[in-house]
């Protein structure tokens, strides 16, 4: 029995495609290449000496997903297909909606006539909006999101949760994934964004690298110890290993359970920029700038329930997040592209 890894080529999939290799599990990845390199899958067929077998189509062509439930022998899903940008989001809503809510309704109607009722899925501590006190825990209410793209994770989180109540027969695992940042520890695989990226640690490792002049700190006046954002940064292999765990969980039956992966520990804009300094050795000239609309002061996971029930816990520190970065993005200046 296989797993299938939609968006397995992205970066956080392919990370995990690495991980469940490594755990033994075989793995088929389906993706449109919408955000990614069909090189990020031949890279890790390098680390894990192992192929991955792919099919290169989009999650909406329901035709695309039957062909692949008849060829291979799906057990369980892994569902990372979907669009990402916060900023995009907002500018083109029709297109997150359809591409992630449609995709998922199709993926889901393939698999239920398949007879596949596992899957877990990514979400994010976006649908945490605003919270009213941090670390977050999954009893933490979700409240209004800021963009479409945040609506898209909450909304979808209700549809798999009505969906596992109707049919018990349904595994379903809601990850509310913190700030991934960092890359394996090869350096040949990591996170390429197109064109400027819209998070911190790519914008950083692009400053770094020369691509880009300097870093803007959006708003220095929160209330925080720095007065910039803090988040929870969690290192990307981490997450993929807490997917593995996921997986285990569904073999026990888990019906519908959620957790929060991240390590519990709030770093500032600021902090995030020493350490990489430090841990580098290079310099990464910053100017501080306005707030970015939609930006929260601070957000970090109580990830309690994961380490209890999962037997999870990130085992990587902010260095190790930084020095992996920098090792992927020093080896490959312009990512997948020669
Ligand atoms: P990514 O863009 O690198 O990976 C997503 C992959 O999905 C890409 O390879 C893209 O080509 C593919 N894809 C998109 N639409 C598709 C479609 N219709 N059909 C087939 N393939 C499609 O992003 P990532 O950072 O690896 O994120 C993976 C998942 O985790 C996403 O669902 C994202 O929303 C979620 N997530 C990411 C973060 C983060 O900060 N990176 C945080 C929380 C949640
Ligand atoms: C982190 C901090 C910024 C860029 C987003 C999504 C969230 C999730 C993860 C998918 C903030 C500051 C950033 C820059 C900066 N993705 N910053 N200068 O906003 O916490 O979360 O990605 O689910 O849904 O909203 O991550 O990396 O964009 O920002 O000062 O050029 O860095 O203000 O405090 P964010 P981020």
């Amino acid at each position: 029995m296989a797993i299938l890894v939609t968006g397995g080529a992205g970066y956080i999939g392919s990370h995990t495609v690495v991980e469940l290799q490594n755990a033994g599990y075989d793995v088929v990845v389906v993706d449109n290449l919408c955000n990614s390199s069909e090189k990020s899958l031949e890279r890790v067929a390098k680390i894990t000496g192992k192929e991955v077998p792919f099919y290169k189509a989009d999650i909406l062509d329901r035709e695309a997903l039957e062909n692949i439930f008849a060829k291979e022998q799906i057990d369980s899903v892994i569902h990372f297909a979907g669009l990402k940008a916060v900023g995009e989001s907002v500018a083109k809503p029709w297109e997150y909606y359809e591409n992630n809510i449609t995709g998922t309704l199709v993926l889901l109607d393939v698999m239920r006539k398949n007879g596949v009722k596992n899957i877990i899925f990514s979400s994010s501590s976006t649908v945490y909006g605003t919270p009213d006190t941090i670390p977050v825990t999954e009893e933490s209410p979700k409240k209004e999101c800021t963009n479409p793209y945040g609506w898209t994770k909450s909304m979808l989180e209700q549809i798999l949760t009505d969906i596992q109540k109707a049919d018990n027969e349904w595994n379903v695992i809601l990850l509310r994934y913190f700030n991934p940042i960092g890359a394996h520890k090869s350096g040949t695989i990591g996170e390429n964004p197109n064109g400027i990226p819209n998070n911190l640690m790519p914008y950083i490792t692009q400053v770094a690298v020369g691509k880009l002049e300097k870093l803007g700190v959006f708003g220095d006046d929160y209330d925080t110890p720095d007065g910039t954002g803090v988040r929870d940064y969690i290192h990307v292999v981490d997450l993929a290993l807490g997917h593995v765990k996921a997986l285990k969980k569904i073999e026990e039956k888990a019906g519908l359970c959620i957790y929060n992966l991240g390590t519990g520990v709030g770093y500032s804009v600021l902090d995030i920029v020493k350490n990489f300094e430090e841990a580098n050795g290079v310099k990464i000239p910053y100017v501080i700038k306005e707030r970015r609309a939609g930006d929260i002061a601070a957000n970090y996971a109580d990830a309690t329930k994961a380490k209890n029930e999962l037997g999870w816990v990130a085992q990587n520190g902010i260095r190790e997040m930084c020095e992996d970065s920098w090792r992927w993005q020093s080896n490959n200046p312009n990512g997948y592209e020669d």
